[in-house]
């Protein structure tokens, strides 16, 4: 509680992380030249929120933020913030995976702007091969940005950042005033539960996988960021639904559809460009290409994706 000394009042904000249940990682929409297209986003929050879905996750993997400049994220921002003033949808940021003064950037402006919690990727290039460097770098991260709760964005599949989480929490306790939690992307079950059980549950751990909500909410998981859920959001606020009042047939019938869409979609070998596609083709919200290194699906791709999930959208 010392750590929180300046200001009662923050404590207490601080202390209270309210948010549980679903976050979509929103795809971030280009025009055809590859611009950002803020136009959209208004109706995508709306369309989501006529969905059942309560929160959003602007920037990460799913929104290609890695690939964006740092004034092209700070407009997403902006625009992302303007429209959940309306849909009063909770408004998570990814800040990380550019250069430390950018991520501080992004943090303060994030803040400013409103955001009701930031994510962020350990530092990309000069990895940390300790918690306690990691816990150094959130801790400048946290300080930039000091009344906004922080989220480690744990994704060892592309970051090749393989610390142990649970770990990192239990030394984060006295030392990252700012952190609630973790987003946790991976299907290792098992280091997330200990990551939810790590001081003494204290921390909010959001799974970032489609296809293990029904078995992980089994282990106590009530909040997930699954990126199919840009496809099929009802689905996926319905599955937690029946999860969560024991529907336990229903929950599977749900997650199996959740899983099949998924599948479906990975096996083209890109999952964000063919979410991207098979949203122009099915959803009221159209997104556009997809930005280098990754590519847009070929009209074959396409043409066998959407017949394959005509069934379900
Ligand atoms: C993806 O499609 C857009 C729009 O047609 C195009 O501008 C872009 O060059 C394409 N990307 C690649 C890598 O081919
Ligand atoms: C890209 O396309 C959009 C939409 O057509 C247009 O508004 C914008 O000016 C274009 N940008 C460039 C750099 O050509
Ligand atoms: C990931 O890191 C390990 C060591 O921590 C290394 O052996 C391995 O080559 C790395 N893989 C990639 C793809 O960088
Ligand atoms: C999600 O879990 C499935 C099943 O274990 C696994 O195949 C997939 O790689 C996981 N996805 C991520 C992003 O970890
Ligand atoms: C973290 O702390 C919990 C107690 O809250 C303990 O049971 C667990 O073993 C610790 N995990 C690690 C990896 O240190």
């Amino acid at each position: 509680m010392h750590l929180y000394r300046d200001s009662k009042n923050k404590f207490e904000y601080m202390a209270s992380y309210g948010f549980r249940g679903l976050i979509v990682p929103v795809v971030t929409a280009f025009h055809d030249n590859l611009s950002l297209n803020l136009d959209v986003i208004s109706n995508f929050a709306k369309y989501l929120l006529s969905s059942g879905i309560r929160g959003v996750l602007v920037s990460g993997t799913t929104g290609e933020g890695m690939s964006l400049s740092i004034q092209e994220r700070k407009d997403l921002i902006k625009a992302w913030a303007e429209a959940v003033q309306n849909t009063k949808q909770h408004l998570m940021v990814q800040i990380g995976g550019c250069p430390l003064p950018d991520v501080l950037e992004l943090a303060r402006f994030s803040e400013k702007n409103g955001a009701d919690a930031l994510l962020c990727l350990p530092e990309l290039y000069y990895k940390p091969k300790t918690n306690q460097q990691l816990i150094e770098y959130l801790k400048v991260v946290g300080d930039a940005a000091p009344n906004t709760p922080l989220f480690y964005y744990n994704f060892p599949l592309m970051t090749n950042v393989t610390l142990d989480v649970a770990d990192f929490l239990n030394r984060s306790v006295d030392q990252l005033p700012t952190l609630r939690g973790v987003k946790f992307t991976s299907s290792d079950l098992n280091a997330a539960q200990e990551a939810l059980n790590a001081a003494s549950g204290r921390y909010t751990i959001f799974l970032g996988n489609n296809t293990l909500i029904s078995a992980a909410t089994m282990l106590g998981f009530n909040s997930f960021i699954p990126a199919t859920l840009n496809l099929v959001p009802e689905l996926g606020h319905q599955l937690l639904e029946a999860a969560n009042s024991c529907d336990l047939e229903k929950a599977k019938q749900l997650q199996n559809t959740v899983t099949r869409v998924t599948k479906i979609v990975g096996a083209t070998g890109s999952l964000i460009p063919g979410i991207k596609a098979v949203m122009n083709a099915f959803s009221p919200i159209k997104v556009g290409p997809v930005r280098l290194p990754l590519q847009n699906l070929s009209d074959n791709q396409l043409a066998e994706l959407e017949s394959a999930l005509k069934p379900y959208m």
